[in-house]
């Protein structure tokens, strides 16, 4: 077998496997597959083999023109896929940063025209070209962190125009730096100021100009909304988000976040793909996000930088048999960070699951939350060659150290696009 790429001699190589179809649940969730002195093969952007190194080198036929690389003392784990992000945006809001050091509330900040609407401000001033140039900075900084697939939600628009340049800057950021990045149209993320009090006559310019724009244009697979108290209530993420279906758009949902209003009910009803956030989600919400396969993307960076008391119940949500995935919530306001290995720290530490869950939670169950498992989030022969090195001895080691970046190499379709 030809391989124009091969990683051998790995300290673990570390992959779900058989996964593709749907995602990892209950006891499943904390299944994987670990071979140490680990290989994996690739021929141009596709991977042709996993196994010991032994077995691949027996296997594999290279020449002078294959790229070997030496992993010894490393990790290697599929390429990390990032389900939510607000990866495109204008500007940034550390001025607010001592509002927040002095206890007012994020919802306090938004109300008072702050928060998000700072960032609708900076986005609406922006040109699309540095929309771009702060997306692809962004992106750099992910793809060396071992992050190649992301979500991306527009959203800080919240005008027709300005939501279709932030998803037009969306396609340009994909197509300009190696992350694949899936586009989400999340134009139901607040009330610009000119519908101040008028949700609804703002649900209307969403529904009847933005959406069919988006889909004509094709330009969002997922349309989500910001279902909380004083943005968008249930009654009006659902009629949102009947529109998208309609219109041929996937589902996602910010779900009951800071105050319980029922959105993870609303996502199992309406079949979306993810439910996102959770922290304060019902037992009844669990049940029937159990029931009908909805996906938990946790954000448990978000929680951390917001000081919340409390973390989503993700042990028990993965007891309860929902699938869990993981994410940054990359964002200028409640999560500034775009590194999933502190996740995996905070992931651990504070939702209590194990490393091997949050692992399969970062890769092939966040590869099902974009659509994308059929392609990515596992080392399996058929998928793309998107692989991390970590300069760590065992995949506990991600989960134990924290701070530093142990990202060594990444391999994005089969090249080498980072070296540490
Ligand atoms: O996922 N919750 C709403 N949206 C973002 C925050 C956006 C912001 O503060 O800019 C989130 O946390
Ligand atoms: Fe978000």
């Amino acid at each position: 077998m030809k391989a124009t790429l091969i990683v051998k001699n790995a300290a673990q190589v570390v992959t779900s496997e058989g996964a593709s179809l749907a995602p990892l649940t209950g006891e499943k969730q904390g299944q994987i597959r670990v071979i140490e002195n680990g290989a994996v093969a690739a021929n141009g952007e596709q991977i042709v083999a996993v196994g010991t190194t032994a077995e691949l080198e027996q296997k594999i036929e290279t020449d002078a023109a294959t790229r070997v690389v030496d992993a010894s003392g490393q990790v290697v784990l599929p390429g990390l896929v990032d389900p939510h992000t607000h990866v495109v945006f204008g500007g940034s809001r550390e001025h607010e940063f001592s509002l927040k050091l002095e206890g007012v509330p994020y919802l306090e900040i938004l109300a008072r025209g702050g928060g998000i609407l700072s960032s609708v401000e900076m986005t609406r001033a922006a040109t699309e070209d540095e929309l771009v140039a702060a997306g692809i900075k962004y992106c750099r900084q992910m793809l060396a962190q071992g992050t190649t697939t992301a979500e991306a939600k527009s959203g800080y628009g919240l005008s027709t125009e300005a939501e279709l340049k932030t998803l037009r800057a969306i396609h340009q950021v994909d197509g300009a730096q190696p992350i694949d990045l899936v586009p989400t149209f999340l134009g139901a993320h607040a009330v610009p100021k000119e519908y101040k009090g008028e949700p609804d006559r703002y649900l209307d310019l969403v529904i009847d100009e933005m959406l069919p724009r988006v889909v004509e244009n094709n330009l969002a697979r997922y349309c989500d909304v910001f279902c909380e108290e004083d943005v968008f209530s249930v009654e009006q993420s659902r009629r949102v988000l009947n529109a998208a279906r309609e219109m041929g758009l996937e589902l996602k949902m910010h779900a009951d976040e800071i105050v319980p209003l029922g959105g993870a009910e609303l996502a199992a009803e309406l079949g979306a793909v993810s439910a996102d956030h959770l922290l304060v989600i019902s037992d009844e919400g669990i049940r029937r996000m159990a029931e009908e396969g909805v996906i938990a993307v946790i954000l448990p960076g978000t929680t951390f930088y917001l000081r919340e008391d409390h973390y989503a119940p993700g042990r028990k949500m993965i007891e309860a048999g929902v699938p869990v995935a993981l994410a940054t919530d990359f964002n200028p306001g409640s999560s500034p960070n775009n590194n999933l290995q502190l996740i995996i720290n905070i992931a651990s530490l504070y939702l209590r699951m194990t490393p091997a869950e949050v692992i399969n939670a970062i890769t092939i169950n966040s590869a099902h939350a974009v659509g994308r498992a059929a392609e990515v989030g596992s080392l399996e022969a058929g998928k793309k060659a998107d692989l991390v090195l970590f300069d760590a001895p065992n995949y506990d080691y991600l989960a134990y150290r924290y701070g530093t970046n142990l990202v060594s190499k990444v391999i994005k379709n089969g090249q080498l696009v980072v070296e540490v």
